[in-house]
């Protein structure tokens, strides 16, 4: 267990010390870490990576006799043997910690029982899924302790790994801290006719990627414990921890019985950036991005940088008796980038083939994910100024404020930049494509679509928006950063979509109710 790493190193306490601070180790609050006085963190070479990797359950539902896949969900505490400190306190859903994997087709109807038993009001929101507003889990949708929520709606968007977690007014990152997050995987027949690692748990994987901070007990700690945090007040990015869990795991060990494993990786940390490669630097496959496949050929790569709640499917060749370690790497993410990770490095998985492996089909050469749409001349375009680490356009997050009309179906420029701080952007119910990434053609990585983009200090986006026909005048949906202390300080803004026309008639002030 790594948590050693968190006392002070040298460097630090002299750094502390010509700062006229002391470096306290031993308690959880105050141990002074390296981050801010620029050491690098590492694990590499430090964690055995032996313990089986965890696969989160698949749920996917027979449909019943309306047709209709009805899951049952309840979010729960729990206790969980992660490291060797001790046994740790955990939230997750029909277990201790994480989340099952949902899966549903296109055309599917869906339909949820999601029980509240944790000791707090919730939400549970469906990250990437395009549904009417009612439904999407964000800061209106609270479900109560000890109450349920029953939403349903009709699946009806291109087969992709988008993943779901709580989404409670302040309280995001705390409630995904401490596990409650799941993939939801989405099919559709061209999904089906792709020759493609599709068996779950054998060929098809999921990698939920997650810091964590134990304390000395095993505890998941929250504390940030750098200086801006302990004598800077609210300018920080929030949690980031040494402990990598790939599915919970800490130290895991995949061990492929294909030649092609397909990994569907999901960065579900609070504010820790990867840069994900193999420790040979073999190249890989991309063949999707967070709202689904690529279009044209798989992309071929040895890097692929993953912010928070950014997905990928990567897909990786393997040969009889390789064994790899999937890695995170230093990247370039501009000025203040080390605050979210930029310069750590990381162990995240180690791939160890067999000595047999059977065969897998080749990989298809069209993927036939939409490449970016055509935008229209007079397509409406608007600005986003993601501010320090609290606002948008200077203005904090506010339920009772609708800070966009947006009219059904329309497909927007949204250009979103950030002058000082790494963030990462989200829009709820709609799905983009990067035009521009600070003014040129995006990377072969940017090009599919997304929900979920890198927005830092030199590095702007332009994007088309394609929103969907779902409308509801009063309820809105999010946009906003995906670090979670940045959304639950208030780096967040909320739209409506309503029928185009009546744009005008709508309130931007809307009723919310106290849950406090
Ligand atoms: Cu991953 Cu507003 O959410
Ligand atoms: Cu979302
Ligand atoms: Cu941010």
């Amino acid at each position: 267990m790594s948590s050693r790493r968190r006392t002070c190193t040298r460097r630090a306490i002299i750094a502390a010390g010509a700062l006229g601070v002391c470096c306290v180790g031993g308690g959880t609050g105050l141990f002074f870490t390296a981050r801010w006085l620029d050491e690098p963190e590492s694990n590499i070479g430090e964690v055995e990576l032996e313990t089986p990797l965890f696969i989160p359950p698949l749920l996917d539902p027979e449909p019943d006799g309306d047709g209709r896949k009805v899951f049952d969900l309840t979010i729960q505490t729990g206790e969980t043997q992660i490291v060797d400190a001790g046994v740790s306190e955990t939230w997750g859903i029909n277990g201790a910690f994480l989340a099952p994997t949902l899966r549903a087709r296109r055309g599917d109807l869906v339909s949820f029982a999601v029980h509240n038993e944790l000791p707090e009001d919730t939400t549970l929101h469906w990250h990437g899924m395009h549904l009417p507003a009612a439904y999407d889990g964000g800061p209106h949708q609270t479900i109560r302790v000890g109450a349920s929520w029953h939403p349903a709606w009709e699946i009806d968007q291109p087969a992709s790994t988008l993943w779901y977690h709580p989404h409670p007014h302040g309280k995001t990152a705390e409630h995904v801290y401490k596990g409650v997050s799941g993939l939801f995987i989405i099919d559709d027949d061209e999904s089906d006719a792709l020759d493609l690692p599709r068996e779950y748990g054998v060929d098809d994987i999921p990698l939920i990627i997650q810091d964590k901070k134990f304390d000395g007990d095993g505890q998941l700690s929250m504390d940030p414990g750098g200086f801006v945090e302990q004598f800077g007040g609210a300018a920080s990015f929030g949690v980031m921890g040494g402990d990598i869990l790939v599915n919970g795991t800490y130290g895991p060990v995949f061990e492929p019985t294909r030649r092609l494993t397909r990994f569907r990786l999901l960065n579900g940390s609070n504010a820790r950036f990867y840069n994900v490669g193999f420790s040979d630097d073999r190249s890989f496959r991309l063949i999707a991005t967070d709202n689904g496949f690529v279009s044209g050929e798989p992309v071929e790569l040895t890097r692929i940088s993953l912010g928070p709640a950014e997905r990928v499917e990567l897909v990786v060749e393997l040969e009889p008796g390789d064994d790899v370690i999937l890695r995170s790497f230093e990247q370039d993410l501009g000025s203040n980038g080390q605050q979210v990770g930029a310069e750590d490095t990381f162990d995240l998985l180690r791939v160890r083939a067999g000595d047999e492996l059977e065969e897998s089909p080749d990989l298809p050469e069209e993927l036939g994910g939409g490449g970016a749409p055509a935008v229209p001349d007079d397509a409406t375009v608007r600005s986003f100024s993601l501010d320090g680490h609290s606002s948008i356009n200077g203005k904090e997050m506010d339920m009772s404020r609708i800070d966009l009309v947006i009219p059904a179906r329309a497909l927007e420029v949204w250009e979103v930049r950030s002058a000082g701080q790494p963030h990462t952007f989200h829009i709820h119910g709609a799905t983009f494509h990067v035009l521009e990434v600070n003014g040129s053609e995006p990377p072969p990585e940017l090009r599919g679509p997304k929900d979920t983009v890198f927005v830092g200090p030199g590095h702007p986006v332009r994007l088309a928006v394609q929103f969907r026909e779902y409308t509801d005048p009063e309820l809105p949906y999010m946009y906003h950063c995906h670090i979670l202390r940045h959304e639950d300080n208030g780096m967040m803004g909320q739209f409506v979509v309503v029928e185009p026309g009546t744009e005008g008639s709508v309130s931007t002030t809307i009723e919310t109710h106290d849950h406090h």
